[in-house]
Formats: C-alpha cells, sequence, structure tokens
C-alpha cells in the first residue's frame, strides 16, 4: 500500500465483523510497532494482545471508550521502571508515553493496510485493565488498541490547517 493512502486512508473503526484474526497476523502488527522510534532507543514498551472473547469482555467494562466488539484488544504498555532506570524521570514521564504513541501508529497504520480497522483507546481505567492482564509492577497500560476486520467505513473527521502550520516567516 503506498504510504499517502494509508496516512490519509486509515480511520478510528468502531463496529467489527464477527470474524477472527490470526496470531500470525497480529505478530505482523506487533513487528510493525516495534520499528517506531524511541527515545534514546529505550524500547521499554511492552504489547499485550488479548482475543479471547471473554477477556475482550472483561476489558470493556472498564473501558468506556471501547465501542463495538473487535477480534483482539492490543494494550501498548510501558515498564516504567525499565524506562526510569534507563532515561531517569524525563524518561519515565515523558519519552514513555511519546514512544507508546508512536509504537501505535505504525501499529494503526500497519493494520489497515492489512485491510484491518482499529481504534485507539484513551477511554479505560488504567487499575481495572492492569489488575485484569495481572501486569507487572512497573508496567502501566497507555492506551488500547481495539482490532478487527471493519463492519463500517467511518466518514473522514476533517482536518484543520488553518494557524495550524506556521512557517517561521509566515509572522513577518
Ligand atoms: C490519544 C487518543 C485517544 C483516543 N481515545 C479514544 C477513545 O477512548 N474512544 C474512541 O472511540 N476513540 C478514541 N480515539 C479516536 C479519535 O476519536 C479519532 O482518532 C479522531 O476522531 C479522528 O478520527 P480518525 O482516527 O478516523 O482520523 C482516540 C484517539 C487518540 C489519538
Amino acid at each position: 500500500m503506498e504510504l499517502w493512502e494509508a496516512i490519509k486512508g486509515r480511520r478510528s473503526v468502531r463496529a467489527f465483523l464477527d470474524r477472527p484474526i490470526e496470531r500470525d497476523l497480529l505478530e505482523r502488527l506487533l513487528e510493525a510497532a516495534i520499528w517506531a522510534p524511541s527515545g534514546g532507543n529505550a524500547q521499554t514498551w511492552r504489547f499485550v494482545v488479548i482475543d479471547d472473547p471473554a477477556q475482550i469482555r472483561r476489558v470493556r467494562i472498564v473501558s468506556p471508550g471501547l465501542l463495538g466488539d473487535p477480534a483482539a484488544v492490543i494494550i501498548v504498555c510501558q515498564d516504567l521502571t525499565r524506562a526510569r532506570a534507563k532515561g531517569g524521570k524525563l524518561g519515565e514521564t515523558f519519552l514513555a508515553p511519546i514512544d507508546a504513541a508512536m509504537a501505535t501508529q505504525n501499529l494503526l497504520l500497519a493494520a489497515y493496510a492489512e485491510g484491518l480497522g482499529t481504534c485507539t483507546i484513551a477511554s479505560f481505567h488504567k487499575k481495572g485493565v492492569g489488575r485484569l492482564l495481572k501486569l507487572s509492577e512497573g508496567v502501566e497500560p497507555i492506551l488500547l488498541v481495539s482490532v478487527g476486520w471493519p463492519a463500517e467505513a467511518p466518514p473522514v473527521p476533517p482536518r484543520h490547517r488553518e494557524g495550524v502550520f506556521l512557517f517561521e516567516d509566515s509572522n513577518e
């Protein structure tokens, strides 16, 4: 798939077909995620994939932003203990969430290129998800990504340009 088509064509999908996703394909999405840049190449991200419908239902209970019935949910986490060991307070509080977001965008674009629909979800209870997944001490979920075969083609939310792009000399 052409890069611009992926960047512009990807949408947040919130309605999915009742069709599973092969583990190999899910792994390819994770492979795309780990090729994202990370501050100091720290790579302290962790990805937990759930594709058991019962577990997805449990995660949904503590995640008001998770809509539809995705075949899988990928929990993009950060090992904050390792992030702190590698990059101090800056690594833990600043670089770690940025790195997680960078990895997430790679994952979204790879999923789109594979014909999958995704939605990034920040509206979830961190402690609730952490408990359900039995995450190790110091590992924190940053974002959820719902993944499934799309059952909708969402409208394109407009992008604004006015006052958004600033070339330094345009302020003169
Ligand atoms: C950090 C972040 C958090 C988001 N959280 C949610 C969420 O909790 N639930 C949801 O349905 N969509 C969520 N979204 C998706 C946005 O609503 C969506 O990206 C935006 O409306 C633009 O639409 P598009 O992704 O189709 O271009 C989130 C997106 C981002 C980047």
